[in-house]
């Protein structure tokens, strides 16, 4: 085989281009071969000439493969370029249009109504350590390196829920923590009654913790947790949006398993103001100061009106979230 460095620039791109194919078939780099090629000579006949030529095999899952000649550098440049865009819009291995129906019917069968509460709570603790100004922490499966963290307590339980989903996922093709985590908390939502949000696979996962120190404290009161927010590139409204996912779990906003717009309602009513112990219990400090806020409350009564608006709100906050500080996987 004729080797020169275009060679073996050429080389590496197409494996490049091979071990993050899209394509049903793989591109084999065969030599820069004395190639024997057909031209016209004239209408009828055609002349068999000798010309070094670069030979591609295309490994096809069909049967028969075919010898792709080309003549030319430029020509085969043209050709890695097109291969390579094409392999950028078509979904990753020709299966990430049937890997995500696969992880959501994994996630269904592990996330019950009564998990789900602590899944969406998962999402929040591995994507909400991200801080824009320096770009760290964010959605990266991270979460598996910091379940000892005072934070995270009661998180490993729901980790090890997903687990069993993934590992029927990765038999048939391996995803990364991130992805898994982003579409259980998408589920979660649904099997609920809430929202049903729509995930981009192709996270990247960290192999270290994140720093520490990132969430908000429930402590926090509303400049505390607007400004927390804002460090992670999130508006007022994202913030109280979010915040609704608080609907979920035992802090005494209605249905523990029903994803609505009870926790608004009830905010509204500040049961915690009350002197009978049960409803002094409802809510984080958090939560309350979400109505002793103009700006916060602002929020809080258009999603007590309008359950439809604190959907759609959340849908698109809950993709930000986990977009926050991604990584994604490129050719
Ligand atoms: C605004 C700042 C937030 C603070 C300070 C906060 C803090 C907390 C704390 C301390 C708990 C445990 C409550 C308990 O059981 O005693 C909790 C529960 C929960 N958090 Fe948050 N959280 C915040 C935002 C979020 C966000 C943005 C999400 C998701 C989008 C979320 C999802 C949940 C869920 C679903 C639970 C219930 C978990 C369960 O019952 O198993 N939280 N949160």
């Amino acid at each position: 085989m004729t080797t020169t460095t275009t060679t073996s620039l050429l080389e590496t791109s197409l494996l490049r281009c091979y071990s993050s194919s899209s394509f049903k078939f793989k591109w084999k780099f065969d030599s820069l071969a004395k190639t024997r090629l057909f031209s016209p000579a004239n209408s009828n006949n055609y002349d068999v000439r000798s010309l070094r030529a670069w030979r591609i095999r295309c490994v096809s899952d069909d049967p028969g493969s075919r010898l792709v000649f080309v003549s030319s550098r430029r020509k085969m440049v043209v050709l890695l370029s097109t291969a390579q865009l094409l392999s950028h819009l078509l979904p990753s291995n020709g299966k990430a249009a049937d890997i995500y129906p696969l992880m959501q019917n994994e996630i269904r069968k592990v996330v019950t109504k009564g998990k789900a509460a602590g899944v969406l709570r998962l999402v929040f603790h591995d994507a909400g350590t991200f801080e824009l100004d320096d770009n760290s922490g964010g959605i990266n499966g991270s979460i598996a390196y910091e379940l000892e963290r005072p934070e995270n307590t009661g998180l490993k339980k729901s980790l090890k829920v997903l687990g069993k989903a993934k590992i029927n996922v990765d038999a048939i093709q391996p995803v990364s923590w991130a992805d898994m985590i982003s579409v259980a908390g998408s589920e979660a939502v649904s099997i609920c009654g809430g929202p049903t949000i729509p995930v981009v696979l192709g996270r990247l996962d960290s192999m270290q913790p994140d720093p520490e120190g990132k969430m908000p404290p429930e402590t926090l009161n509303a400049s505390g947790l607007k400004e927390c927010f804002k460090r992670k590139g999130f508006s007022i409204q994202e913030l109280v949006a979010l915040s609704g996912a608080h609907t979920l779990g035992s802090k005494g906003f209605g249905d523990p398993t029903a994803f609505d717009n009870a926790y608004y309602k009830i905010l509204l009513t500040k049961p915690w103001k009350s002197t009978s112990k049960m409803t002094s219990m409802v809510g984080l400090p958090s939560d309350h100061a979400l109505v002793e806020d103009d700006e916060c409350l602002r929020w809080v009564k258009r999603y007590a009106e309008d359950q439809d608006k604190f959907f759609k709100d959340f849908t698109n906050a809950y993709i930000k979230l986990v977009n926050s500080g991604a990584k994604w996987k490129m050719l």
